[in-house]
């Protein structure tokens, strides 16, 4: 594949209104961080999407908008080119992020004294979902042996068999680990949540970044009774960069749960999309394929060179194998810090912000998240910085 795109090119986002590079200094307090935090690129989108915005912004008017039958073909064509999940039209529902849904269905499918169950480390608001709706949090942490994620079954099948549990917020693929799950994972937890009827809301914003030889499975996919008991988000946000356009799809198949879904949606007046969203969303999946592609050969060399440089010259810090996201997850257990030193080290002597790994659950302690969606250069001068500040 002949690269096309320069994603080396430096853009620059300051007094963008952008959260991750206007805000950094402010919310970590310090001055001129070099900000690699929000689950945002600081790549430009494919050029089709710009087209297509263009001419949507050209034709000057912005009423409210319905999601037409070209938008739902371009999603259901991507899930099945993409994901070889063939979907219905009418099994696409609408919200405006995805971290809105969550809200929605955890207020929507559980009443006051049911508990849902998370992975920690996990996304927070995986667990400010569960806890805005007065919902108790069950947790089955993930298991870290030598450097490797995995899931817990022994832990979470006595978790899920309490009858209180009945919904399930699964990452997949996982932030902040960064593990795809495999099918036979997949299938592991669908045997398990249909035996103890746990509805499994699976968040799969970052399944179209998947790495090497990793295939991500939607949770929908892997059985019928999967398929039936589940609500899948997806998004073309992480995977083309459109966060501030605030769109997500929200799939279900199963009949009698979409209709819940949407009446929660009316409920709170959520059901019309963003205009721009809308126009920027169906271009990126009917073109941004080759895009996309050239996307993740550059964030895997970013990842590779994180990687290495921390093996070769900072060796007691270690990033864990990234199957998927663009989300870096680093170890730095070895140093014997505790959290807070941990952060003030890298705010304040090595001028990063970056998320710290216990914002994600107290398993994550100890570890911090970088963003890996930036031209290489950055990524450079991060790690000088870092490795300045550990030999000043
Ligand atoms: C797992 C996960 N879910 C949801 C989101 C945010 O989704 P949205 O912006 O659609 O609410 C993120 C952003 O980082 C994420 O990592």
């Amino acid at each position: 594949m002949e690269p096309t795109y320069n994603f080396d090119r430096i853009i620059d986002r300051k007094e963008t209104a952008s959260i991750k590079w206007d805000e950094a200094d402010h919310i970590f307090g310090g001055d001129h961080l070099t900000p690699l935090w929000v689950a945002d690129m600081d790549f430009r989108v494919p050029d089709e999407v710009t087209q297509a915005l263009s001419e949507r912004v050209r034709h000057g008017i912005y009423g409210y908008t319905s999601r037409s039958d070209r938008y739902l073909s371009a999603v259901q064509k991507w899930m099945a080119e993409r994901h070889q999940w063939m979907i219905e039209k009418e099994w696409i529902c609408h919200s405006p992020g995805v971290v809105t849904a969550l809200n929605l269905i955890v207020n929507g499918f559980t009443k006051a004294g049911d508990k849902v169950l998370i992975q920690p480390p996990v996304y927070p608001p995986f667990a400010k979902a569960v806890l805005n709706h007065h919902r108790e949090l069950v947790t089955n942490p993930l298991t870290y042996d030598h450097g490797i994620y995995s899931i817990d079954f022994a832990d979470l099948e006595a978790k899920l068999s309490d009858p209180k549990v009945t919904l399930m917020l699964l990452c997949s693929p996982h932030n902040p680990v960064g593990r795809v799950w495999s099918i036979k994972e997949l299938k592991a937890l669908s045997t398990l949540a249909v035996n103890y009827n746990v509805l499994i809301v699976s968040d799969e914003i970052h399944s179209d970044l998947v790495f090497n030889d990793c295939h991500h499975a939607p949770y929908a996919t892997v059985s019928e009774e999967a398929a039936a008991h589940s609500i899948i988000c997806t998004a073309p946000s992480k995977t083309f960069n459109l966060a501030g356009l605030q769109i997500s799809n929200v799939i279900i198949p199963n009949q009698s749960l979409r209709r819940n879904y949407l009446k929660e949606v009316r409920r709170f007046s959520l059901g019309e999309p963003n205009t721009l969203g809308i126009a920027a969303a169906e271009a990126a999946y009917r073109y941004g394929a080759n895009w996309l592609d050239q996307c993740l050969v550059y964030i895997k060399k970013n990842a590779d060179y994180v990687s290495e440089f921390l093996e070769h010259n900072l060796p007691k810090l270690r990033m864990t194998p990234l199957e998927g996201t663009y989300l870096g997850w680093i170890d730095c257990t070895e140093l014997g810090w505790d959290k807070m030193k941990l952060q003030r080290f890298l705010t304040n002597e090595a001028g990063l912000a970056l998320n710290q790994g216990y914002t994600f659950g107290a398993e994550g302690a100890g570890f911090f998240r970088i963003n890996l969606a930036c031209p290489r250069s950055l990524l450079q001068d991060a790690m000088r910085q870092l490795y300045a500040a550990f030999h000043e």
